[in-house]
C-alpha cells in the first residue's frame, strides 16, 4: 500500500494535444504550444501510405526533444489488432517516448499485452524498465463498455490514463448520430462510457482525462465543458488545436481562491488531529474535504513547478 499522502500527489497532465506525425510544419508548431503533454499521431490523423514516413519523422522529433520537464512527448500508436502497431513501436521507442496512447482498446488485456512489448523495447534500447507510460483509448469499441470491470483485476503500473472519445464509438455501435440536434448533449452510450471511463480510471489510480471538443473555434464552449469535466472529476482534457491547450490548462489549475480554501482546510485538520469532522465557515468538512484539499494543494505545486 502506497501512504495517502504519495496517492493524493499522482503526477497530472492538464493537456494532451494531438499533433499529426507526419507533418513537420505542425510537430514545429507544437514545440512552443502550453500543452503538458503532445500526443505524437501514428493512427487516424496519418493516411497509411504516410505511415513509413510518419514514424520516421515522430522517432527524430522525440530524439531531438529530450528536455520534457515542460511538456511531454507521447506517441499514439495504431490498434493492437492490426499489424501496424509492433512496426509503429518498434520504430518510435529508440526515441524513448514518455508514453504510449493505444487506442481502440476493448478491455485491460490489450493494454497488459501493450505492456509486455514495452518491456521488450524498454530493454532493447536501455531504457528503464517500466518508464514508458500508457494512456488507453477505453471506449472506442462496443466491448470496451462491457470491459471496464478488467482495469480493476489487474492492470498494468505503466496504465498512467484512460480517455474516452464518443466518434469511434458511434461508429462501432452502429449509430447515425451521437448527440441531440437541438441540445447538443451526448446520448445515453456516450454519457455511460464518459461515467464508466471516469469511475475505472480513479479505481485504479490513474488520470481521467476528458475527451476532446471536437469543434476546435468553440473556445466558450471548450471551457464549459473542461469545467463540466473537471467539477465530474476529470484532471485534463485532450486537444486536436494549439489554440485549446490554454483554456484547458487555466481550467484545470486550481484558482487562487480554491489553493486557499485548500490550505485554511488542511490547516483546520492538522491543528486538530484527533478529529474526523470539523466545522469551517459555517459548513462541515470530512475525510473526503481533506483528502480534496491535499489533491488541490499538489496540482498547485505540480503547475508551479513546471512552468
Ligand atoms: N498541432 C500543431 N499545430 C497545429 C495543429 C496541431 N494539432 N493544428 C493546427 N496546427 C497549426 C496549423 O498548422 C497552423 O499553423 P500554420 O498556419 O503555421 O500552418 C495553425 O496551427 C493554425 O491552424 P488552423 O488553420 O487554425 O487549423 P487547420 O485548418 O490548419 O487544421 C486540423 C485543423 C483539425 C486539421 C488540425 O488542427 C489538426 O490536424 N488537428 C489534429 C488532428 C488529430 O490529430 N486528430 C487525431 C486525434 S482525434
Ligand atoms: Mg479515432
Amino acid at each position: 500500500m502506497k501512504a495517502p499522502e504519495a496517492e493524493a500527489v499522482a503526477p497530472m497532465l492538464r493537456s494532451w494535444l494531438f499533433v499529426p506525425g507526419d507533418s513537420e510544419r505542425k510537430l514545429d508548431k507544437s514545440r512552443d504550444n502550453a500543452a503538458d503533454a503532445l500526443i505524437l499521431d501514428l493512427e487516424d490523423s496519418v493516411a497509411k501510405d504516410r505511415l513509413p514516413l510518419a514514424r520516421e519523422t515522430v522517432r527524430a522529433c522525440l530524439q531531438a526533444r529530450t528536455e520534457r520537464s515542460r511538456q511531454q512527448l507521447w506517441v499514439r500508436v495504431n490498434p493492437l489488432d492490426t499489424p501496424l502497431a509492433l512496426a509503429d513501436l518498434a520504430a518510435v521507442m529508440a526515441g524513448a517516448p514518455d508514453g504510449i496512447c493505444v487506442p481502440k482498446v476493448s478491455s485491460v488485456a490489450d493494454v497488459n499485452r501493450l505492456a509486455h512489448y514495452l518491456d521488450a523495447l524498454e530493454a532493447r534500447e536501455g531504457l528503464s524498465a517500466g518508464a514508458t507510460r500508457i494512456l488507453a483509448v477505453a471506449t472506442e469499441t462496443a466491448a470496451s463498455l462491457l470491459g471496464f470491470h478488467t482495469y480493476l483485476e489487474r492492470a498494468t503500473p505503466r496504465l498512467a490514463a484512460l480517455t474516452w472519445g464518443g466518434e469511434d464509438l458511434a461508429a462501432a455501435l452502429g449509430a447515425s448520430d451521437n448527440r441531440d440536434a437541438r441540445s447538443g448533449d451526448y446520448d445515453d452510450p456516450y454519457r455511460l462510457a464518459k461515467s464508466l471511463c471516469l469511475a475505472a480510471a480513479r479505481a485504479i489510480g490513474a488520470q481521467p482525462v476528458g475527451a476532446v471538443h471536437v469543434d476546435f473555434r468553440d473556445l466558450a464552449g471548450l471551457e464549459a465543458d473542461c469545467l463540466r469535466d473537471r467539477r465530474a472529476g476529470f484532471v485534463g482534457k485532450i486537444a486536436i488545436h494549439p489554440g485549446q491547450s490554454a483554456v484547458i490548462n487555466a481550467a484545470f489549475t486550481p484558482s487562487e481562491a480554491e489553493i486557499a480554501h485548500a490550505r485554511r482546510v488542511i490547516d483546520i485538520f492538522e491543528r486538530n488531529p484527533g478529529l474526523g469532522t470539523v466545522g469551517l465557515d459555517g459548513k462541515m468538512l470530512d475525510m473526503p474535504h481533506l483528502k480534496q484539499a491535499r489533491n488541490v494543494v499538489a496540482l498547485a505545486e505540480q503547475v508551479n513547478r513546471r512552468s
